[in-house]
């Protein structure tokens, strides 16, 4: 068998090392109570699958930065240090067999159920479209004060972060979340310092991971995830993002993980409706990999590239184009947690995950029922469970309305 590239180490510009190219991207694990606090159990066994699995990074789950704003039930929060113990066998558990662990770090902005938090406040006071409505109420522009408060937040998690153990954070700067609703210029209507301009849309990135380096230091990863668009009219575009990661690479951003769309457009989840593939990116798996090329061409920041990636073949090829140094990968790691170990022992040259689709377009394209039938197989592994491969239609509506219900009816995420 030849040597896989994707069993290689690499280096990331701190000095911290992965022992191989598998990326487990972040996904939301929705096990806390309404306390926040880690639900210590449950992560330690989901968390310890994954390192048992092989990944050499694994990402986890956004992690609030701020009680008063949360995506959905369920969601972890670190503020302060009263969960320090919780947080530490978290990392523990993922750091296991050598694991890089990061920590997804988020702030919901606008993209936050009504029903979840007292006040929804977001760049400007931009309401959604009529459909997203239902869920999502007109935001409050935030004050320059505010906007500092909430780079300051990120920071102290990221620091509360690395005293638990963690190897590292990710700043969630994708998929419609207030880092991103920053970057829009549908979002961002600001006329102050960090709006307008694409240089005022980028600041607030920027300080937040300025604000985190400067509180870790040099030898901590930070990390981020941005889309190469957002796929709307008027939204941030591929141009910008280039942009932005030109500026993070000059900052010493760490790693930068493509991703794209929000939940206007869940491209991140394939949804062709939101971003119809190149023959070209679909003939290599992965949705954002032609973007990828030319965010390679103009810097060299270590890349990670995540939404699409399904066979070994797609993935060694992605590798050996130059395209990008980590391959991310969540929905095959939710029903398969030791896939990279398989991969790399000769065992599997495709994933088991398929699309979970029902037949009813308004849930198939924004990719609900898809991100249910996920969330359910962590919940499975988290419970000792084995995760199911597969699903139909007609169960993964039931389980959808079932969760649905059970969750007060909020069901956004990522
Ligand atoms: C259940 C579930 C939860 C997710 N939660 C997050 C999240 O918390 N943060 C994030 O950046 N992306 C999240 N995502 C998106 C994934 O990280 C990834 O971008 C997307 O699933 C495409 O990758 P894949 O084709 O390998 O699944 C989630 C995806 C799923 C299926």
């Amino acid at each position: 068998m030849t040597a896989l590239r994707s069993s290689e180490p690499f280096t990331l510009p701190c000095g911290a090392r992965a022992k191989n190219r598998f990326f487990k991207a972040a996904m939301s694990e929705a096990l806390a109570g309404g306390d926040g606090r880690v639900p210590v159990a449950r992560m330690e066994r989901l968390y310890g699958a994954w390192a048992e699995g092989g990944a050499g990074v694994i990402v986890t789950g956004n992690v609030m930065i701020d009680r008063r704003a949360i995506s959905e039930p369920g969601n972890v929060v670190l503020e302060d240090r009263s969960d320090l113990e919780g947080f530490s066998r978290w990392a523990r558990a993922g750091r296991a067999r050598d694991a890089q662990l990061w920590m997804q770090l988020n702030h919901p902005g606008k993209q936050a159920p009504a029903n979840l938090n007292a006040e929804t406040v977001a760049p400007s006071a931009i309401g959604y479209t009529a459909e997203m409505k239902a869920v999502f109420r007109t935001p409050r522009a935030l004050t320059g004060d505010e906007i500092r408060a909430i780079i300051e937040r990120f920071a102290t998690s990221a620091a509360i972060a690395r005293e638990a153990g963690f190897s590292g954070v990710q700043i969630h700067g994708a998929h419609g979340y207030l880092v991103s609703q920053f970057l829009s210029p549908k979002h961002n209507v600001r006329e102050d310092e960090w709006g307008g301009t694409a240089e005022n849309r980028m600041r607030f990135a920027r300080e937040v991971y300025r604000a985190i380096r400067s509180k870790c230091g040099l030898d901590f990863v930070v990390a981020v995830k941005l889309n190469s668009a957002d796929f709307q009219r008027g939204g941030f575009t591929e141009e910008e993002s280039l942009a932005v990661i030109e500026a993070l690479a000059k900052d010493g951003i760490d790693c930068v993980e493509v991703s794209g769309g929000t939940y206007e457009a869940a491209a991140m989840m394939g949804s062709e409706k939101a971003a119809p593939q190149s023959e070209r990116s679909r003939a290599r798996e992965a949705y954002f990999i032609e973007f990828a090329t030319k965010a390679r061409a103009r810097v060299s920041v270590p890349l990670a590239v995540t939404g699409g990636f399904r066979t070994v073949d797609g993935i060694e090829r992605a590798l050996a184009d130059g395209a990008t140094d980590f391959i991310g990968l969540a929905r095959p790691l939710a029903c398969e947690p030791d896939w990279p170990s398989r991969v790399m022992r000769g065992e599997s040259r495709e994933s088991a995950a398929r699309p979970v689709k029902t037949g009813v377009k308004f849930f198939d394209e924004r990719a609900l029922p898809e991100l249910s039938f996920y969330e359910a197989q962590l919940r499975r592994i988290a419970d000792g469970e084995a995760p199911l491969t597969s699903t139909t239609g007609a169960k993964a509506l039931w389980e959808m309305t079932k969760y649905a219900l059970k969750t007060a009816g909020t069901r956004r995420r990522a």
